[in-house]
């Protein structure tokens, strides 16, 4: 008896193969925000109507069960809904990200996503294909496509928190694609997870003491480019980390000194190559963190949720729309 209770293709959704196609032979990367709640939700999904971008909204199992699965996939198949009354048709996959567990995966696919991560990253070299297969294999039944990770970022995802980073290996990649039939791959190049990518003195400071960070490894990149030509790259731990967000953060009490993140430049350049999708959440979270803290700084007296979730929600569509169209280039591809 099938265990599925939600088809995604019912709900409008799509899966990310011919978002990736696109994006590859197009020279763009389709944005991978994430989201757990009504207000970013909604940001995402009108920075990428109004840009014509096409857009993986992505949970993480903590974010999934912040929300409540149940509600959760309500609210992606109302996304569909909310972009039709617009008058858009952009396309949209529901993505897990960083699914820890074959059975979390299931968990997904069961309830209506399109497309999920299995992240064995942290496992042995055999034990993250066995457990990508076997995701693999119960994704591909149903049409949900599925992104693997080789090498490790350093950085926080949900519990698990990596010290240091491990480049991917570009001799291990063509038989882990082959092994697993994994969709697309994550691959470790430099970025790293949160708003403290880089140690300062991993950066050199510029004239106006600005961090300027180590470049990428794109010799990585380009050795898995040549070896898998026109396979889906993945970048994770993709925010710039905006300078404006953690000076505001910092200006109405907050402290975020010496947060890095990756320059725009980089990831400009990454989005020209097979990098077909960008992660970013923490810029998300400082653009909307910054805007809470300024309006309930100079309102003493408000305690409307309207009045400081609304401008934080108007300053993540914004965000969005300078990511599509500046940074991965996907505005105008849907
Ligand atoms: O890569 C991790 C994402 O930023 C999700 O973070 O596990 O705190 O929801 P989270
Ligand atoms: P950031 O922390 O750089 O936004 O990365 C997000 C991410 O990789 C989600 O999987
Ligand atoms: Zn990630």
């Amino acid at each position: 008896m099938e265990s599925r209770q939600v088809d995604y293709k019912k709900t409008g959704l799509v899966n990310t193969r011919d978002m990736f196609k696109k994006a590859i032979s197009g020279g763009y990367a389709v944005p991978a925000y994430n989201f757990n709640n009504m207000e970013q939700l909604q940001a995402i999904l009108l920075g990428c109507i109004e840009t014509d971008s096409p857009v993986i909204i992505q949970v993480s199992k903590g974010a999934r069960n912040y929300a409540n699965p149940v509600l959760l996939r309500h609210m992606a198949a109302g996304a569909i809904e909310f972009i039709k009354s617009k008058g858009s048709n952009i396309p949209v996959a529901l993505h897990l990200d960083h699914g820890d567990s074959f059975e979390t995966c299931k968990s997904c696919i069961d309830s209506g996503f399109s497309s999920v991560m299995i992240d064995g990253s942290h496992l042995s070299y055999e034990e993250n294909i066995n457990v990508t297969r076997k995701v693999v294999e119960y994704a591909h039944k149903y049409d949900v496509t599925v992104e693997g990770e080789l090498g490790i970022l350093a950085g926080i995802e949900d519990d698990v928190i990596a010290e240091k980073s491990t480049y991917t290996k570009p001799e291990e990649v063509e038989d882990f694609v082959s092994k697993t039939g994994v969709d697309s791959l994550a691959i470790s190049i430099g970025t790293s997870h949160g708003a403290y990518k880089f140690t300062p003195d991993q950066c050199t400071e510029n004239e106006e003491g600005v961090l300027i960070p180590p470049p990428l490894k794109f010799d990585i990149l380009e050795k898995i480019e040549k070896i898998l030509p026109g396979y889906p790259i993945v970048l994770h731990g993709a925010s710039s980390v905006v300078r404006k967000y953690v000076d505001m953060i910092d200006q109405y009490g907050g402290k975020l000194k010496d947060a890095v993140g990756i320059p725009e430049s980089q990831l400009r350049k990454a989005a020209r190559s097979a990098v077909c999708k960008i992660n970013i959440d923490s810029d998300g979270r400082l653009a909307v963190t910054a805007v809470i803290r300024k309006v309930l700084s100079e309102n003493k007296g408000e305690f409307d949720p309207r009045k400081y979730l609304g401008p934080a929600r108007d300053e993540l569509k914004q965000l969005i729309m300078h990511k599509n169209k500046e940074v991965l280039g996907s505005a105008g591809k849907a």
